[in-house]
C-alpha cells in the first residue's frame, strides 16, 4: 500500500494544501456548531449555516456535511462528528478519519487535511496515533487479482494542530501509527491471499522476508516434518497428512539490544486452509478457511512492528503451518496421535484441528522458558455464537496476564472479552481410551471447551488464549476504517502489550 504523507504541522486548517479539509467537532453542546460555522473562512459561511440546517447535522458520531467551495486551493470542508465531548473515546476519533476519507475519496479528493480532535482530558499524540491507524487502516484495499485496481487511494494526509500543542510528541506518535499499521496490513494481506497461494511454505517465505527486513536483532527457524517429527510433534504434523503441500513450523525470534527480564511467546494458529479433513466441511463452512491463519497473520504483522519500534521485551514467534485437507493419507476419526509433551489425543473430529497444532506449537514455547505465553487462534465456529463476529473470546490461567491484555487491547481498539477456563468441563474432553479426545462429549460452551485443551499444554505458565474466530475475517464491514475481509485483528493488541512489558 503506499503510504500516505501524514505530517504533524501546527498551522490553520485553512492554510493547509489538500484536496478536502476535514473539520471535527464534538456535538452535544449548545453553541459547539455555531462556534465551527465561525472559525469558518467569510466565504463559505453562509452556505455551510444552511447546509449544517438542512441536515440537522449537531455533531453526533457518523454525521457530516460536505461543503462546496470555489476559487480556493481545496474544493470541500467537510464537518464531520464526533459525539458529545464526555463520551467520545480513541474509537471516535478512529470512526471519525474512516468517515471522513470515505466521504474524501466520494467526492473525489484524493489528499484531506484534518485538524486533531482533543477533549479535555485527552492527549493530542494519542489521538493523531488512534487516527494515524484508522486512516492508513481505511485506505487498505485487496486489489492484487483486480483488473482495474479497484480503489482510489489516498495521496496524503496532513494533521493540524491546534494552538499550543505538542508537535515533537505529535510526529512520533504520527510514525508510530504508520508502524503499527504497516503491521496490520502485512497481516490483512497474508489473511486475504488465497490459499493456493498463501501455502505453509508461502508464510514461512514471508516469515523470512519480514525476519530479513528488520535486521539484526531477528532470526528465523524453520522446521519440516522430519525435524518435527524428532521432536515428537505427533499432533499438529497428523494434521496435515492429507495435504500435498509440505509443513512448517516456524520460530521468529526478536532479542533485544539490552537484554531483558521478560521474554513473551505468541503462538498463531497457521491452518493455512480448513477443509475440515475427512470431517469436511460444508461447502458455505468452507468459503472463509483461507483466513484460519489469522494467528499466524498477526504473529507476523506483529514481527513487522517490532522490526520498526524495537522495543525493550524479547519476543518470539511460533506457527505450525499446516494445511487441513481430506484425501487417502489422511487422518481418521477415530485415530490416536501423541504430542509433544507425551499425551495422547483421540481425534474424534479431524475439523477440530487448530487445537491439535497448538498443542505442539505450545509445547515448543513453554521450552523457552517464556514469562508469559499468548496463542491466537481462529478456533472455534462457538465463539463466533458466543460472541458474534466482532469480539475476541480471552482465556486465561492468570488474571493479572488477563488484565494487561484486556487494557492493551481497549487502548488499541480491538474488543476482547474474558471467559472461564471452568474446571468441571475438563470432563467433556476426557477419552475412554486416550488422556484426552480433541472434541467435546456435547457442544455446549464449545470455546471453552478448546480454551481447555489447550490449557492441558501449557502447565502453569502464565498464558492468555485468544480465540479469534469471529473478528478476525470480516464479512462486512467491521468498522468505518476497517473494511471487509482479513482485519489483521491481534496486531495492534500485541503491540501495545509487548511495548508495556
Ligand atoms: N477453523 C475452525 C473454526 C472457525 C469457524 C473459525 C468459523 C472461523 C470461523 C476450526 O478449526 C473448527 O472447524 N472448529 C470446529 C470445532 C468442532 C469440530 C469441535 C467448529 O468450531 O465447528
Ligand atoms: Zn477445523
Ligand atoms: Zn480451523
Amino acid at each position: 500500500m503506499t503510504i500516505m504523507n501524514i505530517l504533524g504541522e501546527k498551522m490553520d486548517l485553512f492554510a493547509a494544501k489538500a484536496d478536502v479539509l476535514v473539520l471535527p467537532v464534538f456535538g452535544g453542546e449548545a453553541g459547539a456548531v455555531d462556534a465551527v460555522i465561525a472559525r469558518l473562512p467569510e466565504g463559505i459561511r453562509k452556505s455551510a449555516a444552511r447546509s449544517i440546517k438542512a441536515n440537522e447535522f449537531a455533531g453526533k458520531p457518523g454525521e457530516y456535511v460536505a461543503i462546496d467551495v470555489h476559487d480556493s486551493p481545496y474544493h470541500h470542508v467537510i464537518i464531520i462528528g464526533l459525539g458529545s465531548m464526555t463520551e467520545a473515546t480513541l474509537e471516535s476519533a478512529r470512526e471519525m478519519i474512516g468517515g471522513a476519507i470515505a466521504c474524501t475519496r466520494r467526492l473525489g479528493g484524493r489528499s484531506l487535511a484534518v485538524e486533531i480532535p482533543v477533549s479535555d482530558d485527552g492527549d493530542v499524540a494519542d489521538v493523531a496515533e488512534a487516527m494515524v491507524v484508522a486512516a492508513q487502516l481505511a485506505d487498505y484495499a485487496f486489489d492484487t487479482y483486480k483488473e482495474k485496481n479497484g480503489k482510489k487511494r489516498m495521496k496524503e494526509m496532513t494533521l493540524v494542530i491546534r494552538e499550543g500543542r505538542d508537535v515533537l510528541r505529535v510526529r512520533k506518535a504520527v510514525e508510530r501509527g504508520c508502524a503499527i499499521a504497516g503491521g496490520v496490513t502485512v497481516a490483512r494481506d497474508l489473511v486475504n491471499m488465497p490459499a493456493q497461494v498463501m501455502t505453509p511454505s508461502a508464510l514461512a517465505e514471508a516469515a523470512e522476508r519480514i525476519v530479513k527486513e528488520a535486521g539484526k536483532n531477528f532470526s528465523l527457524k524453520v522446521l519440516n516434518r522430519e525435524e518435527c517429527e524428532a521432536l515428537g510433534m505427533g499432533a499438529y504434523l497428523a494434521v496435515g497428512l492429507g495435504s500435498e503441500e509440505p509443513v512448517k513450523f516456524l520460530h521468529l525470534t526478536y532479542t533485544p539490544e539490552r537484554s531483558s527480564k521478560k521474554r513473551l511467546a505468541v503462538i498463531g494458529k497457521g491452518v493455512t486452509f480448513d477443509s475440515g479433513g475427512l470431517s469436511l466441511k460444508p461447502g458455505d463452512g468452507m468459503m472463509t478457511m483461507k483466513c484460519d491463519m489469522a494467528g499466524a497473520a498477526a504473529v507476523l504483522g506483529l514481527f513487522t512492528v517490532l522490526g520498526q519500534l524495537q522495543p525493550r521485551c524479547e519476543v518470539h514467534g511460533i506457527v505450525a503451518a499446516v494445511e487441513n485437507m481430506p484425501s487417502g493419507k489422511a487422518i481418521r476419526p477415530g485415530d490416536i496421535v501423541k504430542a509433544s509433551n507425551g499425551k495422547t489425543i483421540e481425534i474424534l473430529n479431524t475439523d477440530a484441528e487448530g487445537r491439535l497444532t497448538l498443542a505442539d506449537a505450545l509445547t515448543y514455547a513453554k521450552k523457552l522458558e517464556p514469562t508469559a505465553m499468548i496463542d491466537l487462534a481462529t478456533l472455534t465456529g462457538a465463539c463466533l455464537v458466543a460472541l458474534g463476529e466482532e469480539i475476541t473470546g480471552l482465556m486465561s490461567n492468570n488474571d493479572e496476564l488477563a488484565q494487561s491484555v484486556i487494557d492493551a487491547a481497549e487502548d488499541a481498539g480491538e474488543k476482547m472479552w474474558r471467559m472461564p477456563l471452568e474446571k468441571r468441563y475438563k470432563s467433556l474432553i476426557e477419552s475412554d481410551i486416550a488422556d484426552l479426545r480433541n472434541i467435546p462429549t456435547n457442544r455446549y460452551g464449545g470455546s471453552l471447551t478448546a480454551g481447555l485443551f489447550l490449557e492441558e499444554f501449557v502447565d502453569n505458565l502464565p498464558w492468555v488464549h485468544l480465540d479469534i474466530a469471529g473478528p478476525a475475517f470480516a464479512e462486512k464491514p467491521m468498522a468505518s476504517y476497517l473494511g471487509k475481509g482479513g482485519t489483521g485483528h491481534g496486531v495492534r493488541t500485541l503491540v501495545e502489550l509487548v511495548e508495556r512489558m
